[in-house]
């Protein structure tokens, strides 16, 4: 296999979509991903309860974008992630991966679709056998892909082990020899032999040493360029998904409250959740909007079991309203592509703080 044969497939991708579905406009392919009310729901304390992990999201992926997903833990962002990458079935809604929606596809037309859409854990040995060696573990996925022979998925392996920046020599060791961002990489390298459509990062480098995260984003960055990849970019810390992302979603207790492009929403954000937690982070950036407006968030994130009437950000929001307990934020337009929940947003950002 050469590296070539990724760019190929990713610019030209010979899915069935490419043709066009009902959904793709003359002319435009339609988006690697389009998410209708996704809802995931997992029964809790013998079904008793039932977790709204994921309780109604509507966004699209655009071929070659990063989309950040950000949101405190126990927001949701893992259980969209896992969707996305057809490890979660939708309780309800779905989820087109090319125009297609898997669940009408054969057991193995799915199989073979889902290769295309992979997704990276945060424990970087999350997917790694520690009885295999590096190399087998790079083979591994194109092995139960049945995709060539032994000699060629070596070949394969070792390509993508490079590719990462990884020494060939790296292949005969065991998952305990390395590092973390070592592990992180053959992590991407087993994914990369797939030649993926799209993956799904879900806070890839919050695990690894801070003096390395960088390297590890910047392999990223370089691998979409090549490849022409898409990424849904997942992570608590809005530092790392402010400098690579495209677009940014903002998630609070399994919705959305803010969506647009990423310079828009850290820099000049719509909700009070998105300011909060733009205030929250440890680096404080040089401009002059943050100066007298540090709001912290308090408390917890209240539970997903019974998320508050209306607006559920509304329990720690400091512009609440009566009006926030009583109704449920329409889902608004106010800038070009920047959405958000929230009923006393304007164009100018978010409703002051009360006093
Ligand atoms: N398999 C599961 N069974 C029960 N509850 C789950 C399961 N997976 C996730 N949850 C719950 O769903 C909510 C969202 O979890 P998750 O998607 O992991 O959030 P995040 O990745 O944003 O931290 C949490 O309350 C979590 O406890
Ligand atoms: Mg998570």
């Amino acid at each position: 296999m050469s590296m070539g044969r990724h760019a190929t497939h990713s610019a030209a991708p010979a899915t069935d979509a490419a043709a066009g579905g009902p959904l793709a406009t003359p002319g435009d392919r339609p988006p690697v991903l389009r998410v209708e009310d996704l809802r995931i729901r997992f029964p809790v304390n013998n079904g008793l309860e039932t977790v709204k992990a994921v309780d109604g999201v509507d966004f699209e992926v655009r071929q070659g974008e990063t989309f950040g997903v950000i949101g405190e833990s126990g927001s949701g962002k893992t259980t969209i992630g896992r969707a996305l990458a057809c490890l979660l079935q939708p309780t309800s809604g779905r989820i087109l991966h090319d125009g297609v929606d898997p669940a009408t596809l054969s057991r193995s037309a799915f199989r073979r679709r889902r290769r295309d859409y992979q997704i990276i854990f945060q424990d970087p040995n999350a997917a790694l056998n520690p009885r295999m060696t590096i190399l087998d573990s790079v083979m591994e996925p194109l092995r139960i892909a049945g995709e060539g022979d032994d000699a060629a998925r070596r070949r394969a392996a070792t390509e993508a082990l490079v590719r990462v920046g990884l020494a060939p020599e790296a292949g005969v060791r065991y998952p305990h020899q390395l590092s973390g961002g070592q592990k992180q990489r053959v992590n991407i390298a087993r994914v990369l032999t797939l030649r993926p459509r799209m993956i799904v990062c879900d806070e890839v480098v919050a695990a690894l040493d801070v003096s390395i995260r960088g390297d590890v984003l910047n392999l990223f960055a370089d691998l979409q360029r090549e490849f022409g990849l898409t990424y849904v970019f997942i992570t608590h810390d809005i530092s790392v998904v402010s400098h690579i992302s495209d677009r940014i979603a903002v998630t609070y207790l399994g919705k959305f409250m803010e969506l647009g492009p990423a310079d828009a929403v850290t820099e000049k954000p719509l909700h009070p959740y998105t300011q909060a937690l733009l205030s929250a982070e440890p680096v404080p950036l040089p401009s002059s909007m943050r100066v007298n407006r540090r709001i912290m968030l308090e408390g917890e994130i209240p539970s997903p079991v019974s998320p508050p009437s209306g607006c559920r950000f509304r329990t720690r929001c400091p512009s609440a309203q009566t009006r926030c307990a009583a109704e449920e934020p329409a889902w608004r337009e106010l800038r070009p592509d920047h959405w958000v929940a929230c009923h006393f947003a304007t164009p100018e950002g978010p409703p002051p703080p009360n006093a």
